[in-house]
């Protein structure tokens, strides 16, 4: 008699983008980008991706200010891969630095490509520091 035949091996999980990475930074945005926003290649526009990650990088900085502010810094940003149509982004942050009216932020983008074989890529990392401002667009004392 034949022997039973041995069940399939359960599929590896996938490795999706966390909701947390190692260092402590936490998922701040998802979102995919269109085909408007790439060029003739595919390849989406580096402009495109500075927008998400200053939108991505205020939102720790908005729960510290508890009010208005302004981005005054990109102090770093660097392209480590391209990022194409149909990529899903997270954007991850944390503070690196709490000031008297400014928070600084490193930011992490991973994209996940290819669903069939999923991979998950660092695209993306940037500094940047906003500002608490008032009603005047004057820096404003972080509250305690
Ligand atoms: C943001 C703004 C109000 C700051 O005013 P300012 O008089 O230049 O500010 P200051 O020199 O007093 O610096 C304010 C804070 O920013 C920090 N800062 C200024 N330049 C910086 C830089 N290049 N990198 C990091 N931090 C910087 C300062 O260290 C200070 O932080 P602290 O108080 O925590 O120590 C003003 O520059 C501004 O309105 N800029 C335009 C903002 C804008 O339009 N952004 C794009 C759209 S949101």
């Amino acid at each position: 008699m034949d022997a039973a035949p041995t069940p399939p091996a359960a599929p590896a999980a996938p490795m999706m983008a966390p909701p947390q990475l190692a260092d402590g930074s936490e998922l701040v945005l998802r979102v995919m980008p269109l085909p408007a926003d790439a060029n003739a290649n595919g390849d989406i526009f580096g402009g495109w991706i500075m927008a998400q990650v200053d939108l991505a990088g205020a939102v720790l900085p908005a729960r510290i200010a508890k009010g208005r502010l302004a981005t005054v810094a990109v102090n770093q940003f660097l392209f480590k891969q391209p990022v194409s149509v149909g990529d899903l982004l997270s954007f991850y942050a944390r503070v690196t630095r709490i000031g008297n009216t400014s928070v600084s932020v490193h930011v992490q983008v991973y994209a996940e490509r290819n669903p069939a074989d999923l991979q998950v890529v660092k695209v993306t990392e940037a500094d940047l520091t906003y500002v608490a401002i008032d009603d005047q667009g004057r820096p404003r004392a972080l509250p305690k």
